[in-house]
């Protein structure tokens, strides 16, 4: 088992990364818990909630299975399970494991945040994405104008990562999740992006997922902890993400998961870096190993001017001026600012580009 600290000016906590975990989940938990809800979606429940629910056999445990999927990061679930909480007689004392993907954490971690004015929670990711969502913090669901808007800075109390659950993940999944590492990679360290440019992700074995887990999870956390509220470098983390939220908004959730969505913003912003710093690096072996795996690259048709207007609704947005992360170099990240008129013609060409099949 790996294992490391999080530590940033408002908090601390540990991840454990590792096989078979979920098994002994009880010694990872402060025991003085008046009780436990154990927040989780279906898919993830057929799999692992008993495991759960025997391993915190000595805790008073309630249970809130919701649908998966991204329309569950919404307002009605969140009352709804601020409700049930309430009717299980949760206080202040209780805790909330968040056991599933990106959603669950994001979802599970808001609920936490405030019932009460906020009790403690933990993180039990189940998909490979969720190594990124389930550090640092962030915890929201969305509202209808845009994803995650509504939200808080909410650290978990740990993150208990058992990459054994990762074996019922299906190819979507897979590819999902290896995006956001493939962003950490681009970020901050050129030898681990050559080396994931080398690795089939569809055969990886446990301990090749343990490395890359750990190692996109230690750039995110060098991230983090030293711009825990985004002020500053933790922006470079938002690599692809303006375009990718805006296509996932647009072609509605679920279309496209969230990685899939964000493989494509990387394409597009190492399209715009190549060209603003008249340089080649990162574009072309991206998207032959993207096509490698079959990432979907077309996109159904797209209305640019909606997805400009998307774009600008992002958190990213500073003086009506959309901000970008690009990359002066792999591992050179820069933030800049386009007015909408230059983000059309880069998203007008580039998409132009994806769909003829034409990838200079
Ligand atoms: N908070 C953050 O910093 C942050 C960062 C990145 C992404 N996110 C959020 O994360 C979400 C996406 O996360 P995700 O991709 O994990 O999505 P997800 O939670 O919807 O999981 C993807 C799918 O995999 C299924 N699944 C989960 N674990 C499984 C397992 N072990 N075996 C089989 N199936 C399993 C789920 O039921 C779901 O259908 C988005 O809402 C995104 O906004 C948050
Ligand atoms: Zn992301």
């Amino acid at each position: 088992m790996k294992q490391m600290m999080i530590k940033s000016a408002s908090t601390s906590y540990p991840i454990y990364l590792g096989k078979d975990l979920l098994i002994n989940l009880d010694q990872y938990i402060d025991p003085t818990y008046s009780s436990i809800l154990v927040i989780t979606d279906q898919t993830v429940a057929t799999y692992y909630l008993d495991k759960v629910i025997k391993a915190l056999k000595q805790f008073p445990v309630n249970q809130v299975v919701i649908e998966p999927g991204e329309q569950s990061k919404s307002i009605e679930s969140f009352y709804d399970i601020h409700t049930r909480a309430i009717s299980f007689g949760m206080d202040r004392h209780s805790l909330i494991i968040a056991l599933g993907g990106g959603v669950v954490g994001d979802l599970a971690g808001f609920i936490a945040a405030t019932f009460m004015r906020g009790i403690d929670f933990i993180q039990v990711p189940t998909t490979i994405l969720a190594h990124d969502s389930s550090v640092g913090g962030k915890v929201a669901i969305n509202h209808h104008l845009g994803k995650n808007l509504i939200g808080h800075f909410y650290a978990p109390k740990a993150v208990i990562y058992d990459v054994s659950t990762l074996h019922t993940l299906n190819t979507r999944e897979i590819r999902s999740g290896y995006a956001e590492i493939i962003k950490e990679a681009l970020i901050w360290d050129e030898a681990f992006f050559n080396d994931l440019l080398l690795t089939n992700i569809y055969q990886t074995d446990d301990q090749t997922r343990v490395n890359h887990l750990y190692h996109g999870m230690r750039i995110k956390a060098n991230v983090v902890q030293k711009d825990e509220k985004e002020q500053d470098i933790r922006r470079y983390l938002n690599l692809g993400h303006t375009l990718a939220h805006a296509l996932e908004q647009q072609l509605g959730y679920g279309q496209l998961t969230h990685g899939e969505a964000v493989a494509i913003g990387l394409l597009f912003a190492l399209y715009v870096s190549e060209d603003v710093y008249q340089n080649k690096h990162a574009y072309q072996p991206l998207l032959g190993w993207l096509k490698k795996h079959d990432y979907p690259l077309t996109i159904p048709e797209t209305n640019v001017n909606e997805l400009i207007k998307r774009m600008k609704t992002d958190k990213k947005v500073v003086n009506r001026h959309i901000q970008m992360v690009l990359l002066k170099s792999i591992g050179q990240p820069v933030i800049k600012s386009f007015t909408d008129r230059e983000v059309r013609d880069f998203v007008t060409l580039f998409l132009a580009d994806l769909e003829k099949g034409i990838y200079t």
